[in-house]
């Protein structure tokens, strides 16, 4: 067994015996596999979303050993592009969870990317990432680009949505989110 498949799997043993005694407990929502408690998945809209692994166009490949699951959803907003068949369109992921926290990770690739990306609970903007490309900075992995301490407990929707009309060129590569369970 890899290395980070056994840790995600010990982390869910821990996990689920936490559970039955009652406490908080974190729980991971990956890009592709969802949610292992609920079986809730990412729905994708905007058809500028690749499965990152299985893409062999994409141009950022980062290291499927560091990333969790060896998965992870890539998209590229771009106003005007002649290779997207919905440019100008922000491009949005959203997940359904049970909790008071949240906690979403994302690979960024700062030598050659911008970053835009909004985050949305239950349809309300409640933050962003934004970060201009800067030369020298390679991939970066278990980028905690938004955390949410204080949310109502109880079930709400999470949405990713990446870049902005008539904004820069941005790159997304989603890895997962944790939150923890009510
Ligand atoms: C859940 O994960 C966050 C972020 O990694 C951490 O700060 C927090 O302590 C964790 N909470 C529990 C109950 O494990
Ligand atoms: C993503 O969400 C934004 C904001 O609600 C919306 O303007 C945009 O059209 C959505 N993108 C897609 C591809 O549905
Ligand atoms: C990625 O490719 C593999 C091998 O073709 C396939 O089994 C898998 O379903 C693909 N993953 C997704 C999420 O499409
Ligand atoms: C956290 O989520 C709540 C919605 O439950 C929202 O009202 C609040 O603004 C968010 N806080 C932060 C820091 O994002
Ligand atoms: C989440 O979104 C779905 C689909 O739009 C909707 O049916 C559901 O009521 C929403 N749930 C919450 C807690 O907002």
């Amino acid at each position: 067994m890899p290395l980070v498949r056994l840790s995600y799997f010990l982390l869910h043993l821990i996990s689920s015996v936490l559970y039955t005694e009652g406490k908080l407990v974190n729980i991971t929502i990956d890009d592709t596999n969802g949610d292992p408690t609920t079986g809730e998945h990412f729905t994708y809209l905007g058809s500028a979303w690749n499965v990152g692994q299985n893409c062999t166009g994409c141009a950022d490949r980062p290291d499927p050993l560091l990333v969790l699951d060896g998965t992870w959803h890539d998209a590229t907003f771009n106003v005007q592009s002649t290779e997207m068949l919905e440019p100008n369109i922000p491009l949005n992921a959203s997940v359904a969870f049970n909790g008071a926290t949240l906690y979403v990770y994302c690979i960024t690739d700062a030598a050659r990317e911008h970053s835009y990306m909004t985050f949305y609970i239950d349809n309300e903007l409640v933050g962003s990432y934004i970060q201009n490309k800067f030369e020298i900075v390679p991939f970066e992995y278990n980028v905690l680009v938004y955390q949410n301490q204080s949310i109502n407990p109880g079930p709400h929707n999470f949405t990713l949505s990446n870049g902005k009309v008539n904004g820069a060129k941005a790159l997304v590569l989603l890895d997962y989110v944790v939150y923890t369970s009510v």
